[in-house]
């Protein structure tokens, strides 16, 4: 798994493993930031964590080089990114093609990119969520697994709006990794497939009503 910061859907995904909810296993944590508190999330429970600052390679091929590099050494079946903060060369992304997948806080493709709380509130949106998707060259735009909604309230600002997200993040994350190591989940060339149905673009609707 690639991080950058605090790593709570890393935990989500180490509690869905260690709880038995995942056919899998976490088998390193890399970091671009060395003060990522989510790299001690990972030695708490015993898996490798690894720090790979970008700051000490001259340019973004190099150090997405070397990322695969440290990366490959693990042979893994996926590449989870969950809360890093990075765009990958086209290298990279090619390489990892139909294992790459990230979580992002919003109903893509609505809101690619950054500060997307408080992009929905400027935008008088109704509802709000978080997207698992396939990593493609282009930026946030790859095809969705899942999604989660949550309502957008008239009290809401970014910050209830953000934890509400991330508690649909950490039901989201671990099931759709779950549907990938089972098989259940594939990227084809005609787009997701789930048990071997072609999704819609949104992907499948795994939102938690509880
Ligand atoms: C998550 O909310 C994730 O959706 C977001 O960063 C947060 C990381 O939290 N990712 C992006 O914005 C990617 N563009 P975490 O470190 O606690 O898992």
């Amino acid at each position: 798994m690639l991080i950058s910061g605090n790593g709570s859907n890393l935990q989500a995904l180490i509690d869905a493993v260690e709880a038995g909810r995942l056919d899998g296993a976490i088998c390193a944590v890399i970091s671009n930031r060395a003060e990522a508190p989510g790299l001690q999330r990972a030695r708490d429970h015993g898996i490798p964590a690894q720090v790979l600052d970008h700051r000490e390679f001259a340019s973004r091929e190099r150090f997405d080089a070397a990322l695969l590099e440290a990366i490959e050494h693990y042979r893994p079946d996926l590449v989870i990114l969950a809360g890093f903060m990075r765009i990958l060369s086209d290298h990279f992304v090619n390489h990892f093609s139909g294992r790459l997948i990230n979580i992002h806080p919003s109903l893509l493709p609505r809101h690619k990119g950054l500060n997307t709380h408080q992009r929905v509130l400027d935008a008088g949106d109704h509802e709000h969520g978080c997207s698992v998707h396939f990593v493609s060259c282009e930026l946030d735009s790859g095809a969705v697994i899942g999604q989660a909604r949550v309502p957008v309230c008239a009290d809401d600002d970014a910050t209830t709006l953000a934890a509400k997200v991330q508690r649909q993040e950490h039901r989201l994350y671990p099931a759709c990794v779950q549907l990938l190591c089972t098989g259940q989940v594939r990227l084809t060339d005609r787009g997701v497939t789930y048990q071997g149905q072609l999704l819609p673009p949104t992907g499948l609707d795994l939102t938690d009503s509880h």
